[in-house]
């Protein structure tokens, strides 16, 4: 699996913690910024990671901003991209479960690392179950093809 991570400088240090995780994980990443706190702009990062989830550069993406709001509202404007805004570790299972979403918001402002490891930690080891789940993506697929 690889995974496209990027955050504002919101979600820096955040960051830095969630990309300790993907290499204790031997998960490969590509960070696409920011690379310090500089202010910056959310959506600079998080459509980045969204467009390489949707052309298949990456299988995932985690963004992360200081609410994880302005990723997650950034991140689902791509096509393609079902962005879940997860702080607590039983939406991080059903959110894959469920929804098969295949992008990750998280807030630094909002939970601490502790928990957020265990978050992404879930989210990426969990599965998209299909079944009664998969006429409701597929719903959302055939809106988004209209568009
Ligand atoms: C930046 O100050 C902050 O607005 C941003 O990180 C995020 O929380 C926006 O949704």
């Amino acid at each position: 699996m690889k995974v496209a991570i990027g955050s504002d400088h919101g979600g820096f240090t955040l960051k830095l913690e969630i990309k300790k995780l993907l290499e204790e994980l031997n998960i490969e990443y590509d960070d696409v910024g920011c690379h310090d706190e500089s202010s910056v702009d959310y959506p600079d990062f998080a459509i980045p990671v969204a467009e390489k989830v949707a052309n298949g550069e990456a299988d995932r993406g985690i963004v992360i901003c200081g609410t994880g709001i302005g990723v997650s509202i950034s991140a689902n404007k791509v096509k393609g991209i079902r962005c879940a805004l997860v702080h607590d570790v039983f939406s991080a299972k059903a959110t894959r479960e469920h929804n098969d979403s295949n992008v990750l918001a998280m807030g630094e402002r909002v939970i601490g690392p502790g928990l957020a490891r265990e978050i992404a930690k879930t989210w990426l080891e969990s599965e998209y179950e299909g079944g009664r789940h998969e006429r409701r993506v597929n719903k959302i697929k055939q809106y988004e093809e209209k568009q």
